[in-house]
């Protein structure tokens, strides 16, 4: 059987490439086109590459980047687009493409929060997905669906069976964040080096507003969760992965084992359903006192399609009635482009791409 013929939208980004090596020996889709800004239309992504762990497939290395365009889409045949786009570009790209017939399958923020769009984590909410349904664009067999900000869905992996197991209501973090989360070129290097920068723009609004969605129930629509995110976002000078040092009050008394046997044994709808880049466990628990660290956690998850797609929770205490622990994930792959890539592969399982 023929794959399906995909386009990532921002391929020279830090997202996109991380997009492009995730699906360039994909099972099911394959690269048909590659976007990027103007300044490098006609270009190659060889010249680009920065991912020096993952070798460019020759393919793909040869085909030329092309402007940002529905047509470009039309004349390829893409059936589904991954984007890696700023928001403020992508709000009318992917609403635009949408309306065009493709699946747009997106990491930028623009449409997160409209009432009609998924915000889509599959070991969390796969029940969202119909939402798409509701979009205007749905009747040309285009839609939007969106995944979470980087550092809420770190945290949203560990939070899912806690949240359904016990009673909790608010949740504390502190985030030690990336520099590949600020894009590239991202932050100055004369701001961060040997520099924490206790700010990142939006980023603390965005994980409790991401939160109430992504765990609200469906019904008509998505019931917003009552649980509250309350984020202290930071920049560290770590290369990939977002650590976060999480505090949860909890109604009852509940011992550590508990909390890392509801983690360890939380299996998601991915993994049931054998999806190609699901991870066999979305959290890894760590009995070591010093663990996660981003050197030595970062790729967490198997089988090895699903590298860099767990999260890893380490260093979990109960004192009083408040648990603590830190959780690690990848910012570009589970948080970005590993992410929209495993929603792609629920909705083509579950027939939105036929
Ligand atoms: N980095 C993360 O950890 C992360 C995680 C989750 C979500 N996100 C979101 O994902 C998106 C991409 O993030 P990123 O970190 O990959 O950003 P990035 O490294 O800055 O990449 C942006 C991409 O968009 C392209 N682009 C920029 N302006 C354009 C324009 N006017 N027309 C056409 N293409 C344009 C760039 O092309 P050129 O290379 O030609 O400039 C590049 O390919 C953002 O919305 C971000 O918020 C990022």
């Amino acid at each position: 059987m023929s794959k399906i013929p995909v386009a990532v939208l921002g391929a020279t980004g830090n997202v996109g490439q991380r997009f492009v090596s995730l699906l360039q020996d994909h099972p099911t889709f394959e690269i048909a086109a590659l976007t990027s800004s103007e300044r490098k239309v006609g270009g190659h992504l060889k010249d680009f590459w920065r991912l020096e762990d993952v070798p460019l497939a020759p393919d793909v290395a040869s085909i030329e980047l092309q402007p940002l365009d529905v047509s470009v889409l039309r004349k390829h045949d893409i059936v589904a687009a991954f984007s890696a786009l700023p928001a403020e570009i992508a709000v009318d790209v992917e609403t635009n493409a949408a309306q065009s017939g493709v699946r747009i399958f997106s990491n930028a923020s623009a449409h997160r929060m409209d009432a009609d769009v998924p915000l889509l984590l599959p070991e969390v909410n796969p029940n969202h997905l119909p939402l798409v349904e509701r979009q205007p664009s749905f009747r040309e067999g285009g839609f939007v669906v969106t995944n979470p900000n980087c550092s809420i869905t770190g945290l949203a992996l560990p939070l899912k069976p806690l949240v359904d197991a016990l009673d909790l209501t608010d949740v504390h973090v502190a985030t030690y964040q990336a520099l590949s989360g600020a894009g590239y070129p991202g932050v100055p290097s004369l701001d961060i080096t040997a520099n924490v920068v206790p700010f990142i723009e939006s980023e603390e609004e965005k994980m409790r507003r991401e939160a109430k969605k992504i765990l609200g129930s469906m019904s008509d629509g998505i019931l917003p969760s009552p649980i509250d995110v309350w984020a202290n976002c930071a920049r560290v000078a770590v290369r990939d992965g977002h650590l976060e040092a999480v505090s949860i009050p909890l109604k009852d008394d509940v011992p550590p084992r508990e909390i890392a046997r509801l983690l360890s044994s939380f299996r998601g709808e991915p993994h049931v359903q054998q999806l190609p880049t699901a991870p066999k466990q979305p959290v890894i628990v760590r009995a070591e006192s010093n663990r996660p660290q981003p050197l030595l956690d970062l790729m967490a998850g198997e089988p090895a399609r699903a590298r860099g797609m767990a999260g890893t929770v380490g260093r979990i205490r109960v004192v009083g009635r408040v648990v603590r622990f830190f959780v690690l994930s990848h910012n570009t792959i589970r948080g970005g482009a590993g992410g929209s890539l495993l929603n792609a592969e629920l909705a083509h399982r579950r027939g939105y791409l036929d």
